[in-house]
């Protein structure tokens, strides 16, 4: 009883480590998975997200950070060697895979779109769109995530 209190959030820990696990591991092509349930859409979102490409070098690559601070005189590097392509692509398959997806800057995909589709047309400003909708759904999706890694952990066991 003493030591189960004890190893309470090491399980917490263990679980999202194992998580992590399985979303590195997952089968490639993320797109193809339909009616999946909200913990597996999260899984296959994150593996549009490990489609790097070497259009989109260094701080261009779009994570699960979900900065995308590209300066004024960086915007035609961006926009035209393919990398906004890229990053389109990484989005709208997110966004197949899990519409309510949040990046861990609490940007929506609606917000990454914003921010390329405009830096694009208007030139970027090392700033990227955050609406406020993000913020909440992320320490959601953070919540959920911890209790969905818990519960695949002890499942296995
Ligand atoms: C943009 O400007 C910064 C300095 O302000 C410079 O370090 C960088 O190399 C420039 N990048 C490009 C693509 O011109
Ligand atoms: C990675 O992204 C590119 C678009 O830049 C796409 O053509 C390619 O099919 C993607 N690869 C995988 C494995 O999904
Ligand atoms: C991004 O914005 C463009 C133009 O508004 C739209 O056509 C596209 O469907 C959007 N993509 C995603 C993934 O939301
Ligand atoms: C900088 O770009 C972002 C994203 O496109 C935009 O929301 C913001 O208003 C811009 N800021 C300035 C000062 O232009
Ligand atoms: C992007 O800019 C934001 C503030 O505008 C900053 O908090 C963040 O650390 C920057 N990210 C990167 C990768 O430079």
């Amino acid at each position: 009883m003493e030591n189960n209190r004890i190893v309470g959030p090491g399980f917490v820990f263990a679980g999202l480590v194992f998580f992590l696990v399985c979303g590195f591991t997952q089968a490639k092509d993320p797109t193809a998975n339909a009616n999946l349930s909200p913990f597996q859409q999260w899984r296959s979102a994150y593996d549009c997200l490990q489609n790097t490409s070497n259009l989109c070098p260094g701080i261009y690559e779009l994570t699960e950070g979900g900065w995308v601070n590209v300066s004024r005189n960086q915007t035609d590097d961006y926009c035209k060697n393919g990398c906004f392509d890229h990053t389109k692509w990484v989005i709208t398959c997110v966004y197949y895979c899990k519409r309510d997806y949040v990046f861990r800057n609490g940007a929506t995909i609606k917000d990454i779109n914003y921010t390329v589709a405009n830096g694009c047309l208007h030139g970027f400003n090392g700033t990227t769109y955050i609406s406020s909708s993000g913020k909440i759904l992320w320490s959601k999706s953070m919540a959920f995530i911890t209790i969905a890694a818990t519960w695949i952990l002890y499942k296995s066991m």
